[in-house]
Order: structure tokens, then sequence, then C-alpha cells
């Protein structure tokens, strides 16, 4: 298939995708929490959360974590569209930063994000690149290998849930074989926690965490 054809199959995908999957907003202290970034130092940094729904995780970075984030969303071409598709209460932080913050939140799609090489520190990933993209083998490994272009070397992107109980899927163990014989990355599995305070309750989940060498 020729090269053109590849890209309007994964746009086509990713479009079908997007249209079917769920919309969430898991609240950015939770995903702080699962990516273990608390006493991480962000002040000026970089970051990157992909497929962020209407997650405040964002405006948590920026806010409490003073990084300079950027959120990418295949819906943010229509976030009132967006809004009401949501299964989650927005949080009115979520409401407030796409007021006071609109140019964190950019119209893109994971396979193809809008951003130059190498330009963030960090990258994050929840419910997105795994748990929507990885329905489909060729879309999820071109996501994935989308995210760890624009991580400068020495960047991590973080990707959960990492083969979890939660949403049946055959192909993450073969995504992540896939992307270490590429030969530009280490990637670990770590078993993190989600809590969620309303249901009283911590879940184990997993994440994968990659690390660009060169
Ligand atoms: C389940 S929600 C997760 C939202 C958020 N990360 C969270 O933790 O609640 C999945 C989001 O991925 C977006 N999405 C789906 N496919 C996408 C794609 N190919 N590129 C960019 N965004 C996509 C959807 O619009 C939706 O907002």
């Amino acid at each position: 298939m020729a090269l053109s054809e590849l890209a309007l199959l994964r746009q086509h995908l990713a479009l079908s995708f997007a249209a079917e999957c769920p919309v969430t907003g898991t609240s950015g202290e939770k995903l702080a929490r699962l990516y273990e970034i608390d006493d991480v130092n962000l002040e000026g940094v970089r970051v990157l959360d992909i497929c962020s729904g209407v997650s405040d995780f964002a405006e948590y970075l920026r806010v409490k974590k003073r990084a300079v984030p950027s959120a990418v969303d295949i819906g943010y071409k229509d976030m009132a569209r967006l809004i009401t598709r949501s299964e989650s209460q927005v949080s009115p932080a979520f409401l407030r930063s796409i007021a006071d913050a609109s140019g964190m939140y950019v119209y893109g799609q994971a396979h193809s994000l809008p951003f130059a090489d190498g330009i963030f520190k960090y990258a994050f990933s929840f419910n997105g690149l795994l748990g929507v993209t990885d329905q489909d083998h060729d879309l999820a490994m071109a996501s994935l290998r989308d995210a760890i272009r624009v991580i400068g070397v020495g960047g991590v992107l973080q990707v959960a849930p990492y083969d979890d109980q939660f949403v049946p899927r055959g192909y993450q163990p073969h995504l992540f074989e896939e992307l270490k014989r590429d030969g530009n990355v280490s990637v670990q599995e770590v078993n993190s926690r989600l809590y969620i305070p309303e249901a009283g309750s911590i879940y184990a989940v997993k994440k994968a965490v990659v690390t660009k060498l060169h």
C-alpha cells in the first residue's frame, strides 16, 4: 500500500475509534499520583498529555506543578461537543482552563501530533494511546512512535493502563516489543495505583514507562 494511502487509512481509523470511544476526564490529582510525579520538579518544563479528553491534568500541571503543558485530543476540534459527550462530570478546573489557558488545548490526532520533534521532556497518556488507539495495531504503533518523536532524548513517555484487567486487548506486549526493536527506547513495566476517592478504592494499574535513549 502506498504511504499516502496508509496515512489516509490511519486517519480514518483514528476518527472512527474517537467517534465511538468514551470521553472521560480523569482528575489531574489522580493522574499525578498514577504517574508518580508529585515530587518531580516540572517548573518551566514542557509536558504533553495525549488523548486528554476533559481531564484537568494539563491544568494541574500548569497551576500546581508550574509546568508548561499542552494537551492534545481529536475532540478539541469541537470542545463544546466533547464536553457534552463526557461520561465524567467535567471539573470546574477544566472548564476554567479552557477559558483562561485555551492555548494549552490543541486539536490533533495521536498518530500525527501537531508538534515539532523533541520539544517535550515528558509525555503522558491515560486511556488514550492504550485503551483507544490500541484497538488497531498499526494505529497504536504509529501513535506510540509519534509520542516518542515529540519527546527529547532522555525524555519519558508514560502510558496506562498497560495490560490491565479492565479493557480486553491483545496487542500491548507486541507493541512494546516492537518499540524496543526500534532501538531508541527502553521500556519498563511499572505497577502503580489509581485512587478513586468517590468509591473509596485504590486500583492497581500497570503503566509502561518509555525512555528515549537517543
Ligand atoms: C477515554 S478518553 C480519556 C481522556 C483522559 N485521558 C482521561 O484520562 O480521562 C479518550 C480520549 O481520546 C480521544 N481520542 C481518541 N482517539 C484519538 C486519536 N486518535 N487522537 C487523539 N485523540 C483521540 C477522545 O476524543 C477522548 O477524549
